[in-house]
């Protein structure tokens, strides 16, 4: 791909994408794409392996040709073994063979606090042993990556040895936000569960280099912090605390009191937890069996049991009591982030913030950022949880390490699987399935009169989303003017909590029309106010407290899922869509074999592949 040094207005425009609401000072410039002219002919692979959401990206002269979590493949959500189905895909994607490829980046380093974690150990000797054991365990098969890859590709170990770079969790998740964005200039923040023995980590991002700042170590952790109160309200697998997220609204935050004894903010910017409410050692943290499946072991300790009562069980009803509990973890979580990015803000003075790790993935605390904090401009990407990491090894070799130029910032989620007319037809005629094929024009009028009818669509066109979040590549759609739209979907498809909100898809033009905040939110990342005068017009994607999680979709980048919303708005004058997974309790779909099955095993009115229409009537 040539590069687009000097190109001026793309950065622009690129800037208009992300939703700044005014130019950038000529302090704090975007991009220019001069900086560094060295060009190299340079082939990269990320890997984010025996962590959860393992995935593999790959990179092609600094272009992102493909990104995939191993889940999609697997059908196990979170797979958290070495994403073999992923390196192939993105390899095949890109044209080559493993000799190809110049350097593997794993987003994990074991050597990185070393001293740190041995210290912690032991200082911390009742730790679970067998914890410790399974850590190192983990920790050798990174060390020994040459042998995995040697197994798939039928190549020697020792080819591999040289080519293998180890990047450190956090500087990974920084990297996939920093090097990813339209900044020349920015703050970073990284926050999650743990990661190479850090849990948050700051840093300044300019041109080609990451600077850390600082770090804060495990077991001090937000994430940790918020899955404790998220087993403790009876949620218990890995990936629950969205959850939490989305009962808080239902809740008062009563419990800040208690909470801030729980964790404090410092004031060098950063936080400690008050670890007698956690459970001791290394006790509780994530560990993966035979199955590469991540367990979380209980974080809270008898001491929460004592303040905040007893875990919820699984088919104890919620109260109250655990949703006003939800919405203080919550406010409590917000009020600490804000901490630690304001206070960056003030020690950097820079008006770009880049944010990426697992509580990135809080879209309400991310939607409050920019009025909470002195930062005007935020990029946080698709995949900002741990199958970013694959992407930001990747970008932290490319540009840190080997000094490659910077590229156009990354808005697009779609680097996934993708399929043709014919594929799906082959599919369907195999299985005895009849369809009709239409244009694009007749296929979005018949969509849009189904879901207009009530009904619910399966849609799937394109490459398949990077990151959690179904953004019209794998979506299951439905009008979101129906109040009876979350119940229709719900006792069709989803059976899921009734708390949990159904997101909007909304044109981009019209975002200042429906929405409090104009941002443009490509990754459905952020969640914002609808506009009370508008919340009666679209209920199905109206939250208890009057938000939505919105997807502003762009005409450029995802011109058939635009073409879709505007039928529906030229038929109703709504210029939105809901927008929900297309899954039943398992990963996003990736084939069309899993659309399928997935239609077949729910009451969908309606599937759409592509050009090809699968109806029941
Ligand atoms: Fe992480």
């Amino acid at each position: 791909m040539s590069p687009v040094s000097g190109d001026t207005n793309r950065g622009s425009a690129q800037w208009s994408a992300l939703g700044g609401s005014s130019p950038p000072t000529v302090k704090q410039p975007l991009r220019q794409f001069v900086m560094h002219p060295k060009k190299l002919s340079m082939i990269i692979l990320g890997i984010n392996a025996y962590h959860a959401d393992s995935s593999a990206a790959i990179f092609v002269d600094g272009k992102l040709v493909a990104a995939i979590e191993e889940e999609r493949f697997r059908r196990i959500k979170h797979w958290a073994g070495f994403p073999e189905q992923s390196v192939l895909f993105c390899l095949k994607e890109a044209g080559i063979g493993f000799e190809n490829v110049d350097h593997f980046a794993i987003g994990r380093d074991p050597k990185a606090k070393f001293f740190r974690k041995l210290l912690y150990l032991i200082k911390n000797p009742s730790g679970s042993f067998s914890a410790v054991k399974k850590r190192m365990e983990n920790a050798k098969k990174v060390a020994t990556l040459e042998n995995e890859l040697s197994k798939i590709s039928g190549l020697a170990p020792d080819f591999f040895k040289n080519k293998i770079r180890q990047v450190e969790h956090h500087r990974s998740h920084i990297a996939s936000a920093f090097f990813a964005s339209p900044f020349e200039e920015a703050a970073c923040v990284s926050i999650d569960g743990s990661g190479d023995f850090t849990t948050t980590m700051i840093a300044i991002g300019k041109g080609n280099e990451i600077e850390v700042l600082d770090s804060v170590d495990f077991p001090h952790s937000i994430g940790i912090f918020y899955t404790a109160f998220t087993q403790l309200l009876g949620f218990p697998h890995y990936g629950d605390e969205y959850k939490v997220m989305g009962m808080a609204p239902y809740g008062e935050p009563k419990y800040i009191d208690k909470l801030e004894d729980v964790i404090y903010v410092q004031k060098n910017g950063l936080f400690s937890l008050n670890l007698k409410y956690f459970r001791k050692g290394t006790e509780g943290v994530i560990s993966y069996g035979e199955d590469h499946l991540p367990v979380v072991q209980p974080m809270y300790s008898n001491e929460m049991i004592e303040l905040f009562g007893p875990p919820r069980k699984r088919e104890e009803a919620l109260t109250q009591y655990h949703k006003d509990l939800a919405a203080s973890v919550q406010r409590i979580t917000e009020q600490t982030v804000f901490h630690i990015i304001e206070s960056l803000q003030k020690r950097t003075n820079l008006e770009n913030l880049c944010l990426a790790g697992g509580v990135a993935q809080n879209s309400v605390v991310n939607g409050k950022i920019k009025s909470h904090t002195s930062f005007r401009n935020i990029y946080i990407p698709a995949a900002g949880h741990d199958a970013g990491i694959a992407m930001g090894a990747a970008l932290y070799v490319q540009h840190q390490l080997l000094k490659h130029e910077r590229m156009p910032a990354n808005l697009s989620a779609y680097t996934g699987s993708h399929f043709s007319n014919e594929e799906i037809k082959f599919l369907l005629y195999s299985q005895k399935i009849k369809f009709d094929e239409y244009e694009d024009e007749i296929l979005f009028d018949k969509i849009t009169d189904c879901i207009i009818k009530g009904g619910v669509v399966g849609w799937f066109t394109g490459r398949a989303e990077f990151g959690p979040r179904a953004l019209g590549g794998r979506s299951i759609i439905a009008d979101p003017r129906r109040t009876d739209a979350k119940e229709i979907l719900n006792s069709k498809i989803k059976k899921r909590e009734s708390f949990r909100p159904f997101s909007p898809s909304i044109l981009k033009e019209y975002v200042s029309e429906y929405f409090e905040q104009t941002d443009e939110v490509p990754f459905m990342e952020k969640v914002f106010p609808i506009k009370p005068s508008k919340r009666n017009q679209i209920p199905a994607v109206t939250h208890v407290d009057g938000s939505g999680r919105l997807q502003t979709v762009d005409k450029n980048i995802s011109p058939r899922y635009y073409q879709l919303i505007e039928t529906f708005f030229k038929k109703t004058g709504i210029p939105i869509l809901l927008n929900t997974s297309f899954n039943e309790n398992e990963p996003i779909v990736n084939s069309p074999g899993d659309a399928l099955s997935c239609y077949l095993r729910t009451e969908m009115d309606m599937l759409v592949m592509e050009n090809i229409l699968v109806s029941r009537k």
